[in-house]
Protein backbone atom coordinates (compact mmCIF):
# COMPACT_ATOMS: atom_id res chain seq x y z
CA UNK A 1 0.00 0.00 0.00
CA UNK A 2 1.27 3.35 -0.65
CA UNK A 3 1.60 5.51 2.92
CA UNK A 4 -1.23 7.59 2.18
CA UNK A 5 -4.00 5.88 1.15
CA UNK A 6 -5.46 2.82 3.27
CA UNK A 7 -6.84 -0.12 2.74
CA UNK A 8 -10.05 0.21 3.57
CA UNK A 9 -10.04 3.62 1.88
CA UNK A 10 -8.76 1.78 -1.55
CA UNK A 11 -12.06 -0.96 -1.06
CA UNK A 12 -14.56 1.98 -0.97
CA UNK A 13 -13.11 3.65 -3.99
CA UNK A 14 -13.01 0.63 -6.02
CA UNK A 15 -16.78 -0.37 -5.09
CA UNK A 16 -18.20 2.68 -5.86
CA UNK A 17 -15.97 2.86 -9.30
CA UNK A 18 -17.91 -0.42 -10.05
CA UNK A 19 -21.25 0.65 -8.73
CA UNK A 20 -20.88 3.63 -11.37
CA UNK A 21 -19.66 1.19 -13.88
CA UNK A 22 -23.19 -1.07 -13.51
CA UNK A 23 -25.79 1.80 -12.52
CA UNK A 24 -24.94 3.17 -16.05
CA UNK A 25 -25.43 0.03 -17.76
CA UNK A 26 -28.12 -0.98 -15.58
CA UNK A 27 -29.95 2.65 -16.95
CA UNK A 28 -29.69 1.87 -20.57
CA UNK A 29 -31.43 -1.85 -20.32
CA UNK A 30 -35.11 -0.29 -21.06
CA UNK A 31 -33.31 1.33 -24.81
CA UNK A 32 -32.70 -0.41 -27.87
CA UNK A 33 -29.52 0.41 -29.78
CA UNK A 34 -31.70 2.75 -31.88
CA UNK A 35 -33.07 4.74 -28.34
CA UNK A 36 -28.65 5.06 -27.83
CA UNK A 37 -28.12 7.00 -31.11
CA UNK A 38 -30.45 9.86 -30.55
CA UNK A 39 -29.71 13.17 -30.22
CA UNK A 40 -33.40 15.20 -30.15
CA UNK A 41 -31.43 18.99 -29.23
CA UNK A 42 -27.65 20.06 -29.67
CA UNK A 43 -27.44 20.14 -25.00
CA UNK A 44 -28.51 16.21 -25.49
CA UNK A 45 -26.30 13.86 -26.37
CA UNK A 46 -26.96 10.01 -27.11
CA UNK A 47 -26.67 7.18 -24.89
CA UNK A 48 -24.34 5.50 -26.62
CA UNK A 49 -22.17 8.88 -26.49
CA UNK A 50 -22.62 8.67 -22.76
CA UNK A 51 -21.19 4.97 -22.64
CA UNK A 52 -18.35 6.23 -24.14
CA UNK A 53 -17.45 9.45 -22.81
CA UNK A 54 -17.82 7.97 -18.93
CA UNK A 55 -15.33 5.23 -20.84
CA UNK A 56 -12.61 7.64 -22.20
CA UNK A 57 -12.56 9.14 -18.61
CA UNK A 58 -10.85 6.50 -16.70
CA UNK A 59 -8.95 5.70 -19.86
CA UNK A 60 -7.66 9.52 -20.14
CA UNK A 61 -7.25 10.60 -16.66
CA UNK A 62 -6.34 7.05 -15.34
CA UNK A 63 -4.97 4.30 -17.43
CA UNK A 64 -3.13 6.84 -19.63
CA UNK A 65 -1.26 8.22 -17.39
CA UNK A 66 -0.97 5.90 -14.07
CA UNK A 67 -0.65 2.64 -16.18
CA UNK A 68 3.12 1.86 -17.74
CA UNK A 69 2.42 0.40 -21.54
CA UNK A 70 -1.40 0.92 -21.08
CA UNK A 71 -2.51 -0.54 -24.56
CA UNK A 72 -5.35 1.80 -26.21
CA UNK A 73 -8.70 0.27 -27.12
CA UNK A 74 -8.90 2.49 -30.06
CA UNK A 75 -6.24 5.25 -31.10
CA UNK A 76 -9.47 7.32 -32.11
CA UNK A 77 -11.42 7.26 -29.30
CA UNK A 78 -8.90 9.61 -27.31
CA UNK A 79 -10.13 13.01 -29.17
CA UNK A 80 -13.56 10.85 -30.65
CA UNK A 81 -14.70 10.87 -27.14
CA UNK A 82 -13.59 13.90 -25.47
CA UNK A 83 -15.92 16.36 -24.44
CA UNK A 84 -14.64 20.10 -24.19
CA UNK A 85 -11.21 19.55 -23.08
CA UNK A 86 -9.27 22.14 -24.70
CA UNK A 87 -6.07 21.55 -23.45
CA UNK A 88 -6.61 17.56 -24.01
CA UNK A 89 -7.17 16.92 -27.72
CA UNK A 90 -9.47 18.13 -30.27
CA UNK A 91 -12.81 17.11 -30.17
CA UNK A 92 -16.20 16.63 -32.68
CA UNK A 93 -18.81 19.38 -32.30
CA UNK A 94 -21.27 18.48 -29.65
CA UNK A 95 -24.07 18.47 -32.18
CA UNK A 96 -22.76 15.78 -34.57
CA UNK A 97 -22.98 13.40 -31.55
CA UNK A 98 -25.81 11.47 -33.13
CA UNK A 99 -23.98 10.81 -36.10
CA UNK A 100 -21.57 8.41 -34.30
CA UNK A 101 -23.64 5.45 -35.94
CA UNK A 102 -20.01 4.04 -35.57
CA UNK A 103 -18.19 2.43 -33.99
CA UNK A 104 -20.93 0.23 -33.08
CA UNK A 105 -22.92 0.15 -29.69
CA UNK A 106 -21.15 -3.40 -29.76
CA UNK A 107 -17.63 -1.62 -29.81
CA UNK A 108 -18.33 0.47 -27.75
CA UNK A 109 -19.59 -2.00 -25.09
CA UNK A 110 -16.64 -3.78 -25.66
CA UNK A 111 -14.56 -0.73 -24.96
CA UNK A 112 -15.93 -0.32 -21.62
CA UNK A 113 -14.72 -4.00 -20.82
CA UNK A 114 -11.51 -3.19 -22.10
CA UNK A 115 -11.16 -0.13 -19.54
CA UNK A 116 -12.81 -1.94 -16.58
CA UNK A 117 -10.57 -4.74 -16.76
CA UNK A 118 -7.40 -2.28 -17.17
CA UNK A 119 -8.97 -0.11 -14.32
CA UNK A 120 -9.22 -3.57 -12.14
CA UNK A 121 -5.54 -3.79 -12.58
CA UNK A 122 -5.03 -0.64 -11.69
CA UNK A 123 -6.86 -1.01 -8.52
CA UNK A 124 -5.05 -4.45 -7.69
CA UNK A 125 -1.52 -2.48 -8.09
CA UNK A 126 -1.83 -0.40 -5.00
CA UNK A 127 -2.89 3.01 -6.79
CA UNK A 128 -0.92 6.08 -5.91
CA UNK A 129 -3.26 8.45 -3.96
CA UNK A 130 -3.49 11.02 -6.95
CA UNK A 131 -4.69 8.36 -9.16
CA UNK A 132 -7.56 6.96 -6.00
CA UNK A 133 -8.50 10.97 -6.17
CA UNK A 134 -8.90 10.42 -10.13
CA UNK A 135 -10.96 7.23 -9.50
CA UNK A 136 -13.37 9.00 -7.13
CA UNK A 137 -13.32 12.07 -9.42
CA UNK A 138 -14.60 9.91 -12.18
CA UNK A 139 -17.05 7.59 -10.25
CA UNK A 140 -18.78 11.31 -9.78
CA UNK A 141 -18.61 12.24 -13.34
CA UNK A 142 -20.10 9.00 -14.64
CA UNK A 143 -22.82 9.60 -11.88
CA UNK A 144 -23.44 12.94 -13.47
CA UNK A 145 -23.63 11.52 -17.00
CA UNK A 146 -26.07 8.93 -15.71
CA UNK A 147 -28.69 11.88 -15.17
CA UNK A 148 -27.91 13.29 -18.08
CA UNK A 149 -28.31 10.14 -19.92
CA UNK A 150 -31.94 10.33 -17.82
CA UNK A 151 -32.56 13.91 -19.18
CA UNK A 152 -31.71 13.23 -22.60
CA UNK A 153 -33.83 10.32 -23.52
CA UNK A 154 -36.89 11.87 -22.00
CA UNK A 155 -36.43 14.89 -24.44
CA UNK A 156 -35.65 12.02 -27.21
CA UNK A 157 -38.82 10.39 -26.70
CA UNK A 158 -40.89 13.46 -25.68
CA UNK A 159 -39.59 14.02 -29.36
CA UNK A 160 -40.96 10.66 -30.98
CA UNK A 161 -44.55 11.03 -31.96
CA UNK A 162 -45.38 7.63 -30.91
CA UNK A 163 -44.04 8.95 -27.28
CA UNK A 164 -42.07 6.13 -25.82
CA UNK A 165 -42.08 5.26 -21.99
CA UNK A 166 -39.14 4.32 -20.70
CA UNK A 167 -40.34 2.80 -17.97
CA UNK A 168 -44.31 1.85 -17.02
CA UNK A 169 -45.67 2.66 -14.04
CA UNK A 170 -44.93 0.34 -11.26
CA UNK A 171 -41.68 -0.68 -12.36
CA UNK A 172 -38.56 1.14 -10.77
CA UNK A 173 -34.81 1.37 -11.75
CA UNK A 174 -34.62 -0.01 -8.36
CA UNK A 175 -38.03 -0.42 -7.15
CA UNK A 176 -39.14 1.09 -4.16
CA UNK A 177 -42.10 -0.68 -3.51
CA UNK A 178 -39.64 -3.75 -2.42
CA UNK A 179 -38.87 -1.16 0.72
CA UNK A 180 -41.55 0.88 1.40
CA UNK A 181 -42.48 0.53 5.21
CA UNK A 182 -46.28 1.19 4.90
CA UNK A 183 -48.69 4.52 4.11
CA UNK A 184 -47.16 7.78 3.80
CA UNK A 185 -43.38 7.01 3.21
CA UNK A 186 -42.00 8.83 0.50
CA UNK A 187 -42.13 5.69 -1.92
CA UNK A 188 -43.27 4.99 -5.77
CA UNK A 189 -45.89 7.16 -6.73
CA UNK A 190 -47.90 7.29 -9.77
CA UNK A 191 -48.68 10.77 -9.68
CA UNK A 192 -52.58 10.50 -9.04
CA UNK A 193 -54.42 13.46 -7.99
CA UNK A 194 -53.70 14.96 -4.05
CA UNK A 195 -54.25 17.93 -2.31
CA UNK A 196 -50.37 19.27 -2.21
CA UNK A 197 -49.62 19.89 1.12
CA UNK A 198 -50.10 23.72 1.90
CA UNK A 199 -46.86 26.06 1.45
CA UNK A 200 -45.27 27.45 4.48
CA UNK A 201 -42.37 29.20 4.43
CA UNK A 202 -39.60 28.30 7.46
CA UNK A 203 -38.03 31.33 8.87
CA UNK A 204 -34.23 31.62 9.08
CA UNK A 205 -32.25 33.58 11.34
CA UNK A 206 -29.43 34.51 9.17
CA UNK A 207 -26.26 36.35 9.96
CA UNK A 208 -22.51 35.02 9.21
CA UNK A 209 -22.44 31.61 8.15
CA UNK A 210 -19.90 29.46 6.31
CA UNK A 211 -20.74 27.87 3.18
CA UNK A 212 -18.52 25.42 0.69
CA UNK A 213 -17.55 21.98 1.25
CA UNK A 214 -16.28 21.40 4.64
CA UNK A 215 -13.94 18.36 5.73
CA UNK A 216 -11.95 15.60 3.58
CA UNK A 217 -14.50 13.63 1.74
CA UNK A 218 -14.88 14.21 -2.05
CA UNK A 219 -15.76 17.42 -3.78
CA UNK A 220 -15.70 19.34 -6.58
CA UNK A 221 -13.34 21.87 -7.23
CA UNK A 222 -16.20 24.30 -7.72
CA UNK A 223 -17.43 23.51 -3.90
CA UNK A 224 -14.08 25.12 -3.00
CA UNK A 225 -12.73 27.21 -0.57
CA UNK A 226 -14.94 27.20 2.44
CA UNK A 227 -15.69 30.52 3.31
CA UNK A 228 -17.67 33.22 5.35
CA UNK A 229 -20.97 34.76 3.72
CA UNK A 230 -23.74 36.98 5.35
CA UNK A 231 -27.50 35.96 4.98
CA UNK A 232 -30.35 38.31 6.23
CA UNK A 233 -32.71 36.96 7.80
CA UNK A 234 -35.04 34.93 4.93
CA UNK A 235 -38.10 32.47 4.42
CA UNK A 236 -37.73 29.16 2.35
CA UNK A 237 -40.73 27.53 1.63
CA UNK A 238 -41.25 23.76 2.77
CA UNK A 239 -42.15 22.09 -0.49
CA UNK A 240 -41.67 22.97 -4.44
CA UNK A 241 -44.27 24.63 -6.19
CA UNK A 242 -46.43 22.33 -8.50
CA UNK A 243 -47.65 21.86 -11.51
CA UNK A 244 -51.22 23.13 -10.33
CA UNK A 245 -50.11 26.50 -8.70
CA UNK A 246 -47.62 26.72 -12.41
CA UNK A 247 -50.72 26.48 -14.14
CA UNK A 248 -52.63 29.47 -12.41
CA UNK A 249 -49.92 31.14 -13.29
CA UNK A 250 -49.78 30.51 -17.15
CA UNK A 251 -53.69 30.74 -16.75
CA UNK A 252 -53.53 34.43 -15.08
CA UNK A 253 -51.46 34.87 -18.71
CA UNK A 254 -48.14 34.44 -16.67
CA UNK A 255 -46.34 33.62 -20.81
CA UNK A 256 -48.26 36.99 -22.23
CA UNK A 257 -47.49 39.79 -19.57
CA UNK A 258 -43.87 40.97 -19.76
CA UNK A 259 -44.22 42.59 -16.43
CA UNK A 260 -43.57 39.48 -14.56
CA UNK A 261 -40.26 38.71 -17.06
CA UNK A 262 -36.92 39.58 -16.79
CA UNK A 263 -35.50 41.38 -19.87
CA UNK A 264 -33.84 38.36 -21.43
CA UNK A 265 -36.95 35.76 -19.88
CA UNK A 266 -39.30 38.42 -22.08
CA UNK A 267 -37.23 37.76 -24.95
CA UNK A 268 -36.70 34.15 -24.95
CA UNK A 269 -40.65 33.75 -24.55
CA UNK A 270 -40.98 35.63 -27.77
CA UNK A 271 -38.03 33.90 -29.59
CA UNK A 272 -39.03 30.71 -28.50
CA UNK A 273 -42.75 30.92 -28.27
CA UNK A 274 -42.77 29.40 -24.95
CA UNK A 275 -45.98 29.53 -23.66
CA UNK A 276 -45.82 26.33 -20.79
CA UNK A 277 -42.91 24.07 -19.29
CA UNK A 278 -40.90 21.88 -21.98
CA UNK A 279 -42.90 18.94 -21.84
CA UNK A 280 -45.70 20.06 -21.27
CA UNK A 281 -48.86 19.90 -24.74
CA UNK A 282 -52.04 21.08 -25.17
CA UNK A 283 -54.47 18.72 -26.31
CA UNK A 284 -58.84 18.64 -26.40
CA UNK A 285 -58.49 21.66 -24.32
CA UNK A 286 -56.52 20.36 -21.46
CA UNK A 287 -52.81 19.99 -20.54
CA UNK A 288 -50.73 17.01 -21.14
CA UNK A 289 -47.42 16.15 -19.47
CA UNK A 290 -44.77 14.43 -20.82
CA UNK A 291 -42.37 12.10 -18.22
CA UNK A 292 -39.94 9.04 -17.93
CA UNK A 293 -43.32 6.92 -17.34
CA UNK A 294 -44.86 8.63 -19.97
CA UNK A 295 -48.11 11.12 -20.98
CA UNK A 296 -50.65 11.62 -18.22
CA UNK A 297 -53.10 14.31 -17.80
CA UNK A 298 -52.39 18.01 -15.61
CA UNK A 299 -55.47 16.56 -13.56
CA UNK A 300 -53.27 13.87 -12.21
CA UNK A 301 -50.34 15.69 -11.86
CA UNK A 302 -51.54 18.79 -10.17
CA UNK A 303 -50.08 18.63 -6.96
CA UNK A 304 -46.85 17.01 -8.07
CA UNK A 305 -43.55 19.64 -8.48
CA UNK A 306 -43.12 21.47 -11.89
CA UNK A 307 -40.81 20.49 -13.13
CA UNK A 308 -38.37 21.36 -17.03
CA UNK A 309 -38.98 25.07 -16.80
CA UNK A 310 -36.00 27.65 -17.41
CA UNK A 311 -34.36 30.05 -14.92
CA UNK A 312 -36.26 32.88 -16.44
CA UNK A 313 -40.27 30.82 -15.99
CA UNK A 314 -38.71 29.99 -11.75
CA UNK A 315 -38.09 33.98 -11.81
CA UNK A 316 -41.05 35.35 -13.01
CA UNK A 317 -43.10 32.47 -11.71
CA UNK A 318 -41.24 33.87 -8.20
CA UNK A 319 -42.43 37.67 -9.28
CA UNK A 320 -46.22 36.87 -10.37
CA UNK A 321 -46.03 34.79 -6.79
CA UNK A 322 -45.12 38.40 -5.34
CA UNK A 323 -42.08 35.78 -3.62
CA UNK A 324 -38.31 35.51 -4.83
CA UNK A 325 -35.75 32.58 -5.94
CA UNK A 326 -33.60 31.57 -3.29
CA UNK A 327 -29.94 32.62 -3.00
CA UNK A 328 -27.62 29.61 -3.10
CA UNK A 329 -25.88 29.97 0.21
CA UNK A 330 -29.90 30.04 1.75
CA UNK A 331 -30.45 27.26 0.63
CA UNK A 332 -27.32 25.71 1.88
CA UNK A 333 -27.94 27.48 4.78
CA UNK A 334 -31.36 25.93 5.16
CA UNK A 335 -29.91 22.18 4.48
CA UNK A 336 -27.54 22.29 6.84
CA UNK A 337 -27.68 18.58 9.05
CA UNK A 338 -30.26 16.96 7.09
CA UNK A 339 -29.81 13.94 5.72
CA UNK A 340 -29.86 13.44 1.65
CA UNK A 341 -32.65 11.67 1.41
CA UNK A 342 -35.94 13.05 -1.06
CA UNK A 343 -36.95 10.99 -4.42
CA UNK A 344 -33.32 11.06 -5.98
CA UNK A 345 -32.51 7.98 -8.79
CA UNK A 346 -32.37 5.78 -5.68
CA UNK A 347 -36.10 5.93 -5.70
CA UNK A 348 -37.01 4.48 -8.66
CA UNK A 349 -39.68 6.84 -9.26
CA UNK A 350 -37.84 8.52 -12.13
CA UNK A 351 -40.37 11.31 -11.88
CA UNK A 352 -41.31 14.05 -9.45
CA UNK A 353 -43.99 12.72 -7.16
CA UNK A 354 -46.79 14.28 -5.12
CA UNK A 355 -46.06 16.74 -2.81
CA UNK A 356 -49.00 15.25 -0.22
CA UNK A 357 -46.05 12.47 0.08
CA UNK A 358 -44.80 14.52 2.49
CA UNK A 359 -47.52 14.93 4.76
CA UNK A 360 -46.12 12.90 7.17
CA UNK A 361 -42.38 13.43 6.54
CA UNK A 362 -40.22 16.23 7.56
CA UNK A 363 -39.70 19.03 5.68
CA UNK A 364 -36.84 17.60 2.87
CA UNK A 365 -34.97 19.77 0.75
CA UNK A 366 -33.42 17.24 -1.90
CA UNK A 367 -34.81 15.47 -4.75
CA UNK A 368 -37.55 15.91 -7.08
CA UNK A 369 -36.31 18.48 -8.92
CA UNK A 370 -33.10 21.16 -8.81
CA UNK A 371 -34.44 24.41 -7.65
CA UNK A 372 -33.11 27.70 -9.78
CA UNK A 373 -31.12 29.84 -7.05
CA UNK A 374 -30.63 33.59 -8.52
CA UNK A 375 -27.04 32.99 -7.66
CA UNK A 376 -24.64 33.79 -10.41
CA UNK A 377 -22.28 30.84 -10.94
CA UNK A 378 -18.87 32.20 -9.86
CA UNK A 379 -15.58 30.68 -7.96
CA UNK A 380 -15.76 31.39 -4.69
CA UNK A 381 -13.29 33.73 -3.44
CA UNK A 382 -9.61 31.65 -3.67
CA UNK A 383 -11.18 29.02 -6.18
CA UNK A 384 -8.66 26.91 -7.73
CA UNK A 385 -9.43 24.57 -10.39
CA UNK A 386 -7.62 21.25 -10.54
CA UNK A 387 -4.29 20.80 -12.50
CA UNK A 388 -4.01 20.28 -15.97
CA UNK A 389 -7.08 19.55 -18.50
CA UNK A 390 -8.81 18.49 -15.36
CA UNK A 391 -9.19 22.14 -14.67
CA UNK A 392 -11.29 22.69 -17.38
CA UNK A 393 -13.97 20.34 -15.49
CA UNK A 394 -15.83 23.11 -13.96
CA UNK A 395 -13.81 26.60 -14.02
CA UNK A 396 -14.65 27.27 -17.24
CA UNK A 397 -18.14 27.81 -17.01
CA UNK A 398 -17.99 30.53 -14.71
CA UNK A 399 -19.96 32.64 -17.07
CA UNK A 400 -23.53 33.67 -17.32
CA UNK A 401 -24.41 30.64 -15.80
CA UNK A 402 -26.80 30.38 -12.64
CA UNK A 403 -26.42 27.74 -9.53
CA UNK A 404 -29.25 24.85 -8.80
CA UNK A 405 -29.25 22.86 -5.74
CA UNK A 406 -30.80 20.33 -4.33
CA UNK A 407 -31.02 16.99 -6.74
CA UNK A 408 -33.57 16.05 -8.81
CA UNK A 409 -35.74 12.15 -9.03
CA UNK A 410 -32.60 11.09 -11.99
CA UNK A 411 -29.55 12.00 -9.45
CA UNK A 412 -27.94 9.68 -7.68
CA UNK A 413 -28.55 10.08 -3.78
CA UNK A 414 -24.65 9.06 -3.00
CA UNK A 415 -23.50 12.07 -5.85
CA UNK A 416 -24.70 15.10 -3.87
CA UNK A 417 -24.21 16.95 -0.63
CA UNK A 418 -25.06 20.37 1.13
CA UNK A 419 -22.42 22.20 -0.93
CA UNK A 420 -22.88 20.62 -4.36
CA UNK A 421 -23.53 22.71 -7.29
CA UNK A 422 -25.03 22.39 -10.45
CA UNK A 423 -25.36 24.83 -12.77
CA UNK A 424 -26.98 26.09 -15.99
CA UNK A 425 -27.33 28.72 -18.40
CA UNK A 426 -30.52 30.62 -17.47
CA UNK A 427 -32.18 29.58 -20.53
CA UNK A 428 -32.18 26.03 -20.07
CA UNK A 429 -35.39 23.92 -19.89
CA UNK A 430 -34.62 20.20 -20.42
CA UNK A 431 -32.97 19.42 -17.15
CA UNK A 432 -35.50 18.43 -13.71
CA UNK A 433 -35.43 22.17 -12.62
CA UNK A 434 -37.69 23.30 -10.68
CA UNK A 435 -39.06 26.16 -7.79
CA UNK A 436 -38.63 26.73 -4.15
CA UNK A 437 -39.83 29.57 -3.06
CA UNK A 438 -38.06 32.40 -0.45
CA UNK A 439 -38.81 35.37 0.90
FE1 LIG B 1 -18.28 14.46 -19.11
Amino acid sequence: MSATASPVLQTILAERFREARRQTLALCEPLTPEDMMVQSCPEASPAKWHLAHTTWFFESFLLREFVPGYRLFNADFPWLFNSYYESFSPFPEKRLRSSFARPSLEEVLAYRKHVDAAMERLLERDPDPEALRRIELGANHEEQHQELLLTDILHAFFTNPLKPKYRDQGSGVRDQKDRDEGPGTRGQNNGERGSALPMIFERFEGGLREAGHAGDSFCFDNELPRHRVWLEPFGLANRLVTCGEYAQFMADGGYRKPEFWLSAGWDAVKSNSWRAPLYWTEKDGGWRIFTLRGEQPLERLESTPVSQISYYEADAYAHWAGQRLPTEFEWEAAVEGQPVEGNLLDSGNLTPVSTELLQNQNTTKWGDCWVWTCSAYLGYPGFKPLNGSLGEYNGKFMSGQMVLRGGSCVTPAAHIRSSYRNFFSPETRWQFSGIRLAS
